[in-house]
């Protein structure tokens, strides 16, 4: 297992460039396979998680090429509905083919996502979304077999604005015969993106940024190109990472609207933030302040996707501060983690209390998921002496070279692979 070394205390500085966002690039290539033709996609990150969905489009028949951060899918010979379980059980974002496969072969097999590191991940609100839509839906053990002979646009209200059951219900009812109205949906920025490229295909979709969207079905989806938005988490995780290390960065391609609430919590902690259109340059010198009461919750409030990263600089901040989690209730795994590089951090149900300290120690510490992984990367780089964060294959899935984008910050960081022996 590959490992990440950090030495320590070292401000970052310099200037680095924000690549595509995971979470809008994947829903995007899944809903490729609904044009039959050519589609280019540019600043698609190289994440593990691309990598998965492009194996599962290739299972499903399409062709796909990578050329740098530009991606070419073909879907043309779309054939196959069975989403292989071995794929289903490496990224619970393979669901997102759900939508997209009714539309194209009006049947899709796949299997429960199953469990998460970060809690339970139920896809409820996904089937419920489809079924009003005229999915008939089988579930034996986790197997889920979908069908539709066509599908009808539907009025469907969610309980909660899950963004995966919005974009999964966006893309089964672009071609689905009349009007589709969600009401309730979820209005993160990659939900806008998923709209912008699927009217660039030919379809009618109004709403997405707010909780009403409004889809008129079409006929067909044609071929296009699309360029994918900034990562606003990558962004946020820098942005953090230069305050806790009272460093000096710029970065490159982002836009601030996506990160209001992140550039208000930071501010607020005392970081100084700039923004010159699509860049953005963050400093800190002082310890940080403590910062009242976080809540996460859906967009535009606090991204949970932050919420670990925050944890680190309010392990340093002067004072007591309050972190409260309403996404997913077992996002505290990173706390324990914390707590043996000196952090002092108590939980009681969903909220966090976090007194400060005036500084972390290195140590060695185990990414239990993607942005637990990444808040320890932060601690190992403002903590005093060495720390190895284990797993790093969990933030490899939304974070393309990390420690490449951080030593060009200036940070003292390498990946260490084991020795094979033959
Ligand atoms: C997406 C993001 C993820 C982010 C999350 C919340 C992608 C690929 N991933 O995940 O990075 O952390 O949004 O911003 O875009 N829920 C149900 N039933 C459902 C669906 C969801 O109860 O059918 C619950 C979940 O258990 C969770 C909450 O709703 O507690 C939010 O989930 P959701 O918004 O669906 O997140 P994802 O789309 O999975």
């Amino acid at each position: 297992m590959e490992k990440l070394v950090i030495e320590g205390g070292k401000p970052l500085s310099g200037a680095v460039r924000i690549h595509g966002a995971k979470n809008a690039a994947l829903p995007i290539l899944a809903a490729c396979i609904m044009a039959e033709g050519e589609i280019t996609i540019e600043n698609v990150p190289d994440l593990s998680d691309i990598d998965v969905m492009l194996d599962i489009l290739k299972a499903l028949g399409c062709r796909t090429e990578r050329r740098g951060e530009q991606i070419i899918v073909d879907a043309l010979k779309v054939c196959e509905h069975h989403i292989p379980e071995h794929l289903m059980s490496q990224m619970r974002s393979s669901i997102f083919l759900m939508g997209p496969l009714l539309a194209r072969l009006g049947r899709v097999e796949l299997y429960q996502p199953g469990g998460c590191a970060i809690g339970e991940r139920k896809i409820d609100l996904h089937l419920r979304g489809l079924a009003a839509l005229g999915a008939v839906i089988e579930e034996s053990g986790s197997k889920i077999v979908c069908t539709a002979e066509e599908l009808t646009g539907a009025e469907i209200a969610l309980d909660y604005p899950s963004v995966g059951a919005t974009e999964n219900i966006m893309m089964a009812a672009v071609m689905a015969k009349g009007r589709t109205i969600i009401a309730g949906a979820a209005r993160e920025p990659e939900i806008q993106d998923l709209q912008h490229f699927l009217n660039r295909m030919g379809a009618r979709i109004i709403g997405a940024g707010t909780d009403t969207i409004t889809i008129d079905g079409v006929p067909e989806l044609m071929p296009c190109s699309y360029r994918i938005i900034p990562d606003r988490i990558v962004a946020g995780t820098l942005m953090i990472a230069a305050a806790a290390t009272k460093g000096n960065i710029t970065l490159e391609n982002v836009c601030p609207a996506h990160l209001t609430s992140a550039i208000h919590v930071l501010k607020r902690a005392g970081v100084q933030i700039a923004i010159d259109d699509d860049i953005m340059n963050i400093s800190s010198h002082a310890r940080p302040k403590p910062v009242e009461r976080i809540v996460t919750a859906p967009h535009p409030s606090f991204p949970t996707d932050l919420q670990s990263q925050i944890m680190v600089l309010l392990s340093l901040a002067d004072g007591v501060s309050i972190i409260k989690e309403t996404v997913f209730e077992g996002r505290f795994k990173h706390v324990d983690e914390l707590t043996r590089m000196g952090a002092d951090i108590r939980i009681d149900l969903s909220s966090a209390f976090i007194r400060g300290v005036p500084r972390l120690y290195g140590a060695t510490v185990e990414a239990t998921d993607l942005r637990a992984g990444a808040a320890l990367v932060i601690a190992g780089l403002a903590a005093q002496g060495t720390t190895v964060v284990e797993q790093v294959h969990h933030i490899d899935r939304g974070y393309a070279r990390i420690e490449q984008m951080l030593r060009h910050l200036g940070a003292n960081i390498v990946r260490t692979s084991p020795v094979t022996t033959e």
